[in-house]
């Protein structure tokens, strides 16, 4: 553990080093995004099957769909899934399209700052850009509740959120699905909700807080940060 933590503070000096050279780019907005007309159904319906709901709404705690998940309790200390509703000030009412496209496909938020991989985007990055308009029309949606997220309560030095950027960069790569041309339609149906929607692996996988997150591992991901100790007990669709 003591190891880890060096590590990590090492990091996150790196990243601040880093960040001082400008070698952080901040992703470019998506182009194909625009054209495209979201399907609310089938965006409910991957939410549900993505586990949105089921992370962002404190269902044992009687919270309104949507938002803020019940408390997430991890070995970095406990995050809470924000409010994902309609309101402006507290949810993602103020957001556009490209801000959603970015948040779940390249772990940025819309002032640029970078997510934890509890919000298992380096899963969601496998989304279509149809998936994204999909998902958006269906958040569009969701009545606005005026409840503030709560704050993200990890030990230091997992706290200092700027070193997620050098960690973005050395174990995260944004990467559509891609469907096996050999695999037929049936196994590419199944590969893309294990491995994008489902997000199976983040919490199916074994890891440690180390060198096994590596891009080149079939299973991407940095599943110690997403190892959640029950699996959500309201898994709609599932
Ligand atoms: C395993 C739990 C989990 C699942 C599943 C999950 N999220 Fe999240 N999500 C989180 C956490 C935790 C954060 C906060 C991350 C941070 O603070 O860096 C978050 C953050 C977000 C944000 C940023 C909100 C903001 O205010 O900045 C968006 C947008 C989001 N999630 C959308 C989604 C969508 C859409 C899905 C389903 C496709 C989803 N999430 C599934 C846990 C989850
Ligand atoms: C948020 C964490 C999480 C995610 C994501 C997740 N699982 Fe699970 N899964 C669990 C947990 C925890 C259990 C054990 C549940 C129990 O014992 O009640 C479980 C149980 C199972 C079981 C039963 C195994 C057994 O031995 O009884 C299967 C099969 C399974 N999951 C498949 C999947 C598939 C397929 C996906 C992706 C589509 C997936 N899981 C995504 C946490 C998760």
């Amino acid at each position: 553990m003591k190891r880890i933590i060096l590590g990590l503070t090492g990091l996150a000096g790196l990243a601040a080093v880093f960040m001082g050279t400008g070698a952080f780019s901040t992703p470019q907005a998506d182009p194909g995004l625009g054209n495209l007309t979201g399907d609310v159904a089938r965006g409910a319906y991957l939410a549900r099957a993505s586990g949105c709901i089921a992370c962002h709404t404190d269902v044992d705690g009687g919270g309104q769909p949507l938002a803020g998940g019940a408390p997430l309790e991890t070995p970095f200390g406990t995050f809470h899934a924000p409010n994902l509703t309609t309101d402006p000030e507290h949810g993602i009412g103020a957001w556009t399209l490209q801000d959603f496209a970015r948040a779940l496909r390249h772990g940025i938020a819309p002032d640029g700052s970078p997510y934890y991989p509890a919000f298992p985007y380096t899963f969601y990055t496998g989304f279509s850009d149809q998936d994204i308009a999909d998902l958006w029309a269906a958040f569009r949606t969701v009545p606005a509740v005026p409840q503030p997220s709560k704050e993200q309560a990890l030990a230091f030095p997992y706290s200092i959120r700027e070193g997620l950027r050098l960690w973005q960069t050395l174990y995260f790569e944004p990467k559509r699905f891609e469907p096996n041309p050999d695999g037929g339609d049936l196994h590419n149906r199944g590969a893309y909700l294990v491995e994008a929607a489902g997000h199976c692996a983040a919490c199916h996988t074994p890891a440690t807080c180390s060198a096994r997150w590596t891009k080149r591992r079939h299973w991407p991901g940095p599943t110690a940060f997403q190892a959640v100790a029950r699996r959500p007990r309201s898994m709609p669709g599932r």
